[in-house]
């Protein structure tokens, strides 16, 4: 058992809903009852300490929703909590994701001096054009003004969200994004092609997107570009400056462990050798009505999905892993994924490298394939269908099934 641990926050609230969101987020009231989800938010992690034992905090991630639509105060107070429950790592990580319509001058310095030291801002795009289309409550003059706020409040570790295959968006369209995006220095970039997620306005009229093989294109022109200045990729959606990955994010696609508290939060725990998921009441009221806490499960992970479970996250990264890693992660021997592995290196979707499994850029490409073959204890792996796999983001809000069934 590692002697860190990471806590994810979910603030499920934002002035209105995106129609290609599919996260747990919800339009805010006309009040936001910060105090009273503060308070059902430490009973949460009251109900969940017996998993952190022991343990100390390498890292905190305020996501949503939209957590700057919090107060500064409110947010502070959620770290004096959390403080006065479970010990900070000298250097902890913390981050809180921000949307560029929502941050009046002066915010940021009030939520650095609450403690957050990371901010991750939701830019998607700096086409005024597609971020009307995509339903965006800001304009681009607005993402550049959020980063000066960052930087004269002194965060200088932000990140910027991307999509990329939007609506009528051209090869050009999308290197001019990026371009916009690099331009504004960030430490780190994400950058998602846009998915049409069941239960969307945009899923029931879909708008017409860029095809595969153009979205591929623009993921490879993309990737040329943040290579050239100095943005290495690290996971499938992940680029960042040296030293500038997202410690909180490394965790969940090493299969370290996690708190989740909040609204539809789901966390990770391993406990005498068992891998434990917990996973909170989804709604906001239900979630204030119980006080937090309340209505919250836990499921051990068998161990025949424990592979699968594994290979969903690690396989997402750059660095690969290693068997030793595996088998201490997972409390599995090797033997349990080994035929697969060399199986999946013989059709050229996975290299050995000494120790180190890494995917292919073959295998990056059908990320999808990889995972499935880990899907159960079977030896013998699928034909490959080589569906091309859209670079998607990871969230501990989603269940992790939930991205199982969204397999093709
Ligand atoms: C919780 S939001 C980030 C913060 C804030 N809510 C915002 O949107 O500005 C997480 C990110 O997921 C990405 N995302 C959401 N829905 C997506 C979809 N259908 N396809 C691709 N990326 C998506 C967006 O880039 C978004 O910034
Ligand atoms: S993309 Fe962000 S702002 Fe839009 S609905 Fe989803 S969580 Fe809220």
């Amino acid at each position: 058992m590692d002697a860190q641990i990471a806590v994810y926050v979910h603030l499920p609230w934002c002035v209105r809903k995106c129609p290609y969101c599919d996260f747990n987020s919800h339009a805010a009231p006309a009040a936001i009852p910060e105090d009273a989800y503060v308070a059902a938010l430490l009973a949460d992690l009251d109900g969940d300490l017996d998993l952190a034992a022991g343990r100390e905090v390498a890292s905190i991630f305020l996501g949503g929703g939209t957590p700057s639509l919090f107060g500064a105060p409110a947010i502070a107070a959620l770290f004096r909590g959390v403080a006065e429950r479970l010990p900070f790592a000298a250097d902890v990580e913390i981050t809180m994701e921000a949307n560029p319509g929502t941050v009046e001058h002066g915010r940021f310095e009030a939520y650095a001096e609450a403690g957050i030291n990371r901010v991750s801002l939701g830019a998607q795009s700096f086409d005024a054009k597609m971020l009307d289309a995509l339903g965006r409550i800001h304009g681009p003059d607005e993402i550049g003004a959020a980063v000066g706020e960052l930087r004269s409040a002194g965060i200088a570790n932000f990140n910027l969200d991307l999509m990329y295959a939007l609506p009528g968006q051209t090869r050009e369209g999308a290197c001019a994004d990026l371009q916009s995006a690099i331009a504004l220095g960030p430490a780190h970039l994400s950058q998602y092609q846009l998915t049409l997620e069941p239960g969307t306005a945009f899923f029931h009229r879909p708008p017409r997107l860029p095809d595969d093989d153009t979205a591929l294109e623009m993921q490879l022109d993309c990737q040329r570009l943040l290579a050239a200045h100095g943005y290495a990729q690290y996971e499938i959606s992940a680029y960042a400056q040296a030293g500038r990955q997202c410690r909180h994010n490394l965790n969940y696609w090493r299969f370290g462990d996690y708190l989740g508290i909040g609204a539809g939060a789901h966390g990770k725990a391993t406990v005498d050798g068992a891998v434990i998921r917990t996973e909170k009441v989804r709604s906001p009221r239900l979630y204030l009505q119980g006080g937090g806490g309340m209505g919250g499960q836990r499921h051990p992970v068998p161990a025949g999905e424990l592979p699968f479970e594994f290979m969903l996250n690690t396989l997402r990264l750059a660095e690969g892993f290693t068997l030793a890693v595996f088998e201490r992660m997972t409390g599995l021997s090797a033997a349990a994924v080994l035929p697969t592995l060399r199986k999946l290196a013989g059709r050229g979707l996975m290299a050995e490298s000494g120790e180190t499994w890494v995917p292919t850029e073959r295998g990056f490409r059908f990320l999808n394939d990889l995972q499935e073959a880990f899907l159960s204890d079977q030896t013998a792996v699928p034909a490959p269908r080589e569906l091309y796999t859209a670079p998607s983001r990871f969230a501990p809000e989603r269940d992790f099934r939930h991205i199982v069934s969204e397999m093709p």
